[in-house]
């Protein structure tokens, strides 16, 4: 296991005093005020303040007006996801590490344990990132690396459906967050310019006809712009593109309401609608592709995805292919 801090926190444990701050940035909360609300005395009230300083938040005080949080420390702290989002079914239980192996893996190991569907675990490094098709995936600080538990009641034929959602989930969010027109290339790739900010590597236990768990691992570049030598040509940063900093919690929290309100749609009304947003926001569609899977390759043009989430091509010959995973560049 990795060094680092490693935080399990379920909601109804987060610390309330940081709660309340964030909730509240900006604004000066009386010392009195707080120690009522909580039941501790004056000076409790003041130790806790001093844990969040060493923790890396700015807190003003002022002995007429009270505390004041002025700035946080950048970190996507499970209380920063809480006070930032509205979620009922995703984070209730939020994993957090300073840097660990892969998110995915540790996603694996709870999921094993038993931990309930919308668990999330968060990463602010991975040393042993995982990309789909065996890769390696490039990890370092400043980006979201972040694994979701789903226990949906689908059939395993059906999980491909939840990668379409994530992608629709993550291109949205950067969308509305930053303005910047972001793409899907199927399956699961975010692009920007067409280059990759962000991808999906979804992994499933499954019995026959249950999907006992699926776990949505997702990578996105952020604030991390420093890419190696071989990804350079291929990878994108929201920050290389902004010009500046972008607030990652309020990307995740974006994301991570579009996630739950997609999941509990799915659910209800099954996958119509996220299909359609999918089509809309595909660069693959109508287009000549190469298809290039494990062991061989073709071409052909994308015309669309059928309801398991496979990309249907029309190849050379005329004849229709069902294409249920690989890697498509755009001739
Ligand atoms: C891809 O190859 O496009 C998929 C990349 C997925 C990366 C994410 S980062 C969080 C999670 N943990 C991992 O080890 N991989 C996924």
């Amino acid at each position: 296991m990795s060094e680092g801090i490693l935080l399990f926190i379920h909601k109804s444990e987060a610390n309330q005093l940081l709660m309340l701050l964030l909730k509240n940035k900006g604004a000066y909360l009386s010392g009195e005020d707080i120690s009522k609300r909580f039941g501790i005395t004056r000076s409790a009230v003041w130790k806790q303040v001093n844990i969040l300083r060493d923790m890396g938040y700015k807190i003003k005080s002022s002995p007429r007006l009270g505390y004041h949080l002025e700035e946080s420390p950048d970190l996507l702290l499970p209380e920063e996801i809480w006070a930032m989002s509205e979620l009922e079914v995703l984070g209730s239980r939020i994993y957090y590490r300073s840097v660990t192996e892969s998110t995915n893996n540790d996603a694996k190991r709870l999921a094993q344990e038993g931990v309930p569907d919308g668990t999330l675990i968060v990463a602010e490094r991975q040393q042993g990132g995982r990309g789909r098709m065996g890769r390696m995936w490039d990890s370092p600080e400043g980006g979201i690396w972040l694994s979701v538990i789903l226990r949906p009641a689908l059939a395993p034929a059906e999980a491909p459906k939840l990668t379409i959602m994530s992608a629709v989930a993550v291109a949205e969010a950067i969308i509305q967050l930053t303005g910047i027109s972001a793409n899907i290339k199927w399956p699961n790739d975010i692009l920007i310019d067409g280059k990759k900010v962000c991808g999906i590597l979804t992994e499933m236990s499954a019995e026959m006809d249950l999907i006992n768990h699926v776990i949505i691992g997702i990578g996105i570049n952020v604030n991390n712009d420093n890419f190696p030598d071989e990804l350079k040509d291929k990878s994108i940063s929201l920050k290389q593109v902004k010009g500046d900093k972008i607030n990652r919690v309020k990307l995740l929290a974006s994301l991570l309401e579009k996630l739950e309100a997609y999941y509990v749609k799915a659910e209800r009304e099954g996958f119509d609608e996220i299909f359609d947003r999918w089509r809309a926001l595909c660069v693959n569609l109508d287009k000549r592709v190469r298809i290039i899977g494990k062991n061989e390759s073709f071409e052909g043009t994308a015309m669309d995805i059928d309801s398991s989430g496979a990309l249907l091509i029309k190849t050379l010959n005329g004849g229709v292919v069902k294409v249920l995973s690989g890697d498509v560049s755009i001739r």
